[in-house]
């Protein structure tokens, strides 16, 4: 096993959802990871229940700390910084990994940072692979469509965002009017391998001169053509295996899939140009898994000269590797938080608070005062 470089340990943890995680990062690198998903007890309630998820989250955060530091062979003492999803998410659980957060950080006189949990998605490629700034982030996933120019680690600006559904609820819609199971976004990706995009639906929101998405129009013109064209299919439900799927079907899931992919990278490349000096595009969310829109957005970004990262898929989901690294490389930039940081809920926009150690700033104030503010 590596041995952590103890001066810059950085500790990360997620708990904004149903995922209670833990990680470690050193050097850059990934040391341990565990996490304790809760899902299947979710499960039984048909979403995730809040006051639940944040007493799971209460039970488990502290022997989920014990097993990392085991698996790492660290001790608490040779943590170097405490990085914690601050938002967005679900209040109640934010808070229970803000708290453990906070305590670490006083106890342990160590820096405490915040981390934007959907910056944390889109910064974890640079795990697997180096990344040159600035870069294009394009956020896809199950509560958020969000472009961003990312000038640094710490340097995000929102250049557009999705005015009613998010992605992969529109995948969701149409996958269960297809009689697929939640969440159907995977299994509506396979039928579109196998089909063909014959029916061809406008491009939703791209005449205009902004880089919004729009896709509930979308989803009604799918949902329309399938009423007409598709009740009369005989199709067994729920969906498991798409190979037993008509070919309608096949080519309708392709043809909503090539619509997507195409609206992307119209918005993509409107990015680009009004940019110019991108060399990176970062795509990260669970719609990120799928194949056709990778493939296009990899064309694209080709076609401009810049990189791409994805993250393979298990730094995809929620985790507290992607918090530990973001955390990590805030810290290379001597940000902080001081322990009156907020925690920021689900539709809240996040702060840019970050205080900055004396060493970076010219202060002459010491650490230990700057925690303690
Ligand atoms: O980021 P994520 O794992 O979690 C949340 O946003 O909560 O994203 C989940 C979304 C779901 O809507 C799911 O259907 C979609 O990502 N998804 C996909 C694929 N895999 C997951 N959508 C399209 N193609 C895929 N291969
Ligand atoms: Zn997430």
């Amino acid at each position: 096993m590596r041995r952590a470089t103890p001066h810059d340990l950085c500790l990360g943890i997620e708990t904004s959802c149903d995922e209670t995680s833990l990680a470690l990062v050193s050097d850059g690198k990934l040391l341990a990871h565990v996490l304790a998903s809760q899902s299947d007890l979710h499960a039984l309630f048909g979403g995730v229940v809040p006051e639940l998820a944040s007493r799971e989250h209460y039970r488990y955060i502290g022997r989920l700390f014990d097993e990392l530091l085991e698996r790492a062979s660290v001790s608490p003492k040779d943590i170097a910084a405490v990085a914690v999803s601050r938002g967005p998410g679900l209040l109640g659980s934010l808070l229970v990994g803000v708290a453990f957060a906070k305590a670490l950080a006083l106890g342990l006189s160590i820096p405490l940072v915040g981390v934007n949990h959907l910056h944390a998605h889109l910064l974890a490629a640079g795990l697997e692979q180096e990344i040159s700034y600035p870069a294009l982030g394009l956020l896809i996933s199950g509560g958020h469509t969000n472009i961003y120019r990312i000038s640094s680690p710490s340097s995000f600006r929102a250049l557009g965002r999705t005015l009613d559904d998010a992605l992969g609820e529109a995948f969701d819609k149409i996958g269960n009017l297809l009689g697929m199971s939640y969440p159907s976004g995977r299994l509506v990706d396979e039928a579109a391998r196998l089909g063909n995009a014959s029916v061809s639906f406008p491009l939703p929101y791209v005449r205009n001169t902004n880089l919004d998405f729009s896709f509930s129009g979308l989803k009604t013109a799918v949902a329309t053509y399938i009423e007409k064209n598709c009740s009369g299919l005989s199709v067994q439900k729920p969906v498991t295996d798409v190979r037993l799927l008509p070919g309608e079907i096949l080519d309708l899931c392709a043809s909503f899939t090539h619509t997507v992919a195409e609206t992307l990278a119209v918005k993509l490349q409107r990015a680009f140009r009004q940019e110019n000096d991108i060399r990176f595009c970062l795509l990260a969310g669970g719609v990120a898994a799928n194949t056709t829109i990778r493939g296009r957005i990899r064309a694209l970004a080709a076609e401009n000269g810049a990189g791409i990262a994805m993250p393979s898929p298990a730094l995809c989901t929620d985790n507290a590797a992607m918090v530990a690294y973001a955390g990590w490389l805030l810290r290379q930039e001597g940000l902080f938080h001081p322990l009156d940081m907020e925690t920021i809920p689900r539709g809240r926009a996040i702060p840019d608070d970050y205080e900055r150690d004396p060493i970076f700033s010219g202060d002459t104030m010491s650490k230990a005062s700057c925690l303690c503010r």
